[in-house]
C-alpha cells in the first residue's frame, strides 16, 4: 500500500504509517531543520522542502514519478493545529463585521493545497491528524466570496459525495500510551471495501484496549508504569541532573529560588499551593491559588492568592517576582509549576515540557521537568528504531527533539489506527486484533 505524509515534520507520526504497512512514498516539510531528521529516518522517500502552498506542484509529480503507474493509496495529512483554536465560526463572523481580517489564521487555509494535492493524486484515502478543535473550525469559503465554512465541511464540499467521512476524537491513553493526548482524527474515503465497513460496522476506528476507569478493559498506563525504573534525577547541579550512561537522560538546572519552590511542591500540586516552610510556623491553611471564569467566560488565576503567610508572614515557596524589598506572586495559571502524577499517564507533553513554569511540567516526585528520555518514553517513540540524527550530519538539537516530540502524535496510538484500516483494505481483520494484542503486551513494559 503507498502513501504520501504531508506537513511530516520529523517523521514520528510517520512511523505509525510505516510499521502498519504504508510506503511512504513522498514527504513534505516546510522546516528544513525538521526534514533532515525526516530524511535520515526515512531514506527512501523522497521528501519535498518548502511551502505547500509553493510546492504542490513539484510534490505532484514526484508522487507520479515514485508510483510509476501505480495506485496512491492513503494521503496522510497533519498540517499545523496552532490556528485552529482560534478561528471558531462566532468568532471568525465578530473578526469580518469589524473589517478585521487578520483574525483568520493563515495556517487554517493550509487545507486548501492538501484537499488539491489529494484530488490530484488520485488516492482514495485521506487520513488527518488534528486538534479536537478543528471540528469547529471555520474558514473563508475559497470559491464562494463572503462565505464562511466548517473546515470539515469544506473538505466533504471537495471532495463529493463519492466520499464518506468517518471523525472520532481520540484519547491516546486509550490505546496503551502512558500519556493523556486528545487528537481528531479525520478519515475521509472513496475506497470500497473502508465504505462497506463504515456501512456495516458504523466505525472505521479499533475498539480502545485501555480505560481510565479499567472496568472492562486494562487501567491506563501510568508514568509509574512507564518511567520509575530510570535513575533519579535532580535539577539542583549539573552532577545529579545528567545520567552518563543513558543517553538523553539528563535534565536543565532549575535556578536557586525555582529549586526552592519546586522542592517544596508536594506529589499532584502546584508550586503556587506551597504552604509555610518557616519552621517555627509550618502553617498549612494558607489560602491555595484558584481560578475561575471573568464576565468574558476566560479562565483567570485569581489575583489575591497569598505570597506571604497568612499566619506569620513569612515568605511562601511560590513562583514570586521581587520588586525592591517585596515579592509578589508571579502571573501563572494554576497547572504551571504543577506536579505530574506517578498514577495516571502523563500530561500532554508539548513544545514546553523542558519549562517548569509550563502546565504540568515537574516530575511526579524528583525536583526537576521530565529528561527528554522519559519524554519520548512517555510518547512511545522508543518502541521504533527512530534515530535523533539529521541527514545533513548537523547534530539534533534538544530544542529540536522538543519540536518534534510536541507537535506530533504518540506514534503507539496511531499505529493501531492506521493497522486497523490497513486490515480492512486487505481483509485481514485478524491482523488488527494481532496488532492491540502485540501493543498491549509491548505497554506492560
Ligand atoms: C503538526 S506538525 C506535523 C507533525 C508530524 N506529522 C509528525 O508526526 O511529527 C505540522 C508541520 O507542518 C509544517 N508546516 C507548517 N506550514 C507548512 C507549509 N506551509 N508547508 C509545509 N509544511 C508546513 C510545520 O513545520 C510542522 O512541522
Amino acid at each position: 500500500m503507498k502513501a504520501i505524509s504531508l506537513f511530516c515534520s520529523g517523521g514520528i507520526g510517520d512511523l505509525a504509517l510505516q510499521n502498519s504497512g504504508f510506503d511512504v512514498i513522498v514527504a513534505n516539510e516546510k522546516i528544513n531543520d525538521r526534514a533532515q531528521v525526516f530524511k535520515f529516518n526515512y531514506p527512501e522517500t523522497s521528501i519535498i522542502i518548502g511551502d505547500i502552498w509553493q510546492k504542490k506542484e513539484t510534490i505532484l509529480k514526484e508522487i507520479i514519478r515514485k508510483l510509476s503507474g501505480e495506485k496512491l493509496d492513503l494521503v496522510f495529512a497533519t498540517p499545523p493545529c496552532q490556528g485552529m483554536s482560534k478561528n471558531g465560526r462566532g468568532k471568525l463572523l465578530n473578526g469580518i463585521r469589524e473589517g478585521k481580517k487578520s483574525e483568520i489564521d493563515e495556517r487554517n487555509l493550509l487545507i486548501i493545497p492538501t484537499v488539491e494535492i489529494f484530488v490530484a493524486s488520485g488516492a482514495d484515502t485521506l487520513i488527518m491528524e488534528n486538534v479536537p478543535e478543528m471540528e469547529k473550525t471555520y474558514i473563508p469559503h475559497p470559491y464562494k466570496h463572503g462565505e464562511l465554512i466548517n473546515i470539515l465541511d469544506f473538505i466533504q464540499e471537495s471532495l463529493g459525495k463519492n466520499f464518506v467521512r468517518c471523525i472520532r476524537n481520540i484519547e491516546f491513553a486509550d490505546y496503551g500510551v502512558p500519556q493523556c493526548r486528545q487528537r481528531l482524527i479525520s478519515i475521509f474515503t472513496k475506497n470500497e471495501k473502508l465504505k462497506s465497513y463504515l456501512q456495516f460496522s458504523g466505525d472505521l476506528f479499533p475498539p480502545p484496549t485501555y480505560s481510565k476507569d479499567g472496568l472492562n478493559l486494562p487501567l491506563w498506563i501510568t508514568v509509574r508504569d512507564a518511567i520509575s525504573h530510570l535513575p533519579p534525577l535532580c535539577a539542583d547541579n549539573p552532577k545529579n541532573a545528567k545520567c552518563q550512561s543513558i543517553p538523553y537522560h539528563y535534565v536543565p538546572l532549575l535556578d536557586e529560588d525555582k529549586y526552592l519552590w519546586v522542592s517544596n511542591t508536594p506529589p499532584e500540586k502546584s508550586a503556587f499551593d506551597n504552604q509555610c516552610i518557616n519552621p517555627h510556623c509550618r502553617f498549612t491553611g494558607n489560602q491555595t491559588h484558584q481560578a475561575k471564569k471573568n464576565s468574558h467566560g476566560i479562565n483567570r488565576a485569581s489575583t489575591e492568592t497569598p505570597i506571604y503567610c497568612q499566619k506569620c508572614g513569612h515568605l511562601l515557596p511560590r513562583p514570586w517576582v521581587r520588586e525592591g524589598k517585596e515579592y509578589r506572586l508571579m502571573k501563572g495559571y494554576t497547572s504551571a509549576y504543577k506536579r505530574m502524577s506517578w498514577d495516571a499517564p502523563s500530561s500532554t507533553l508539548t513544545r514546553n515540557l523542558s519549562y517548569a513554569c509550563s502546565d504540568n511540567k515537574i516530575h511526579p516526585s524528583q525536583h526537576r521537568v521530565l529528561s527528554l528520555y522519559e519524554a519520548m518514553i512517555l510518547h512511545t517513540i522508543d518502541k521504533y528504531p527512530f534515530q535523533w540524527k539529521r541527514a545533513d550530519g548537523k547534530k539534533i538539537s534538544d530544542k529540536l527533539i522538543r519540536d518534534l516530540i510536541g507537535e506530533s502524535v504518540p506514534p503507539l496510538g496511531l499505529e493501531q489506527i492506521f493497522s486497523f484500516i490497513m486490515s480492512i483494505l486487505t481483509d485481514n481483520h485478524q491482523n488488527v486484533t494481532k496488532s492491540q494484542q502485540k501493543s498491549q503486551q509491548l505497554c506492560l513494559f
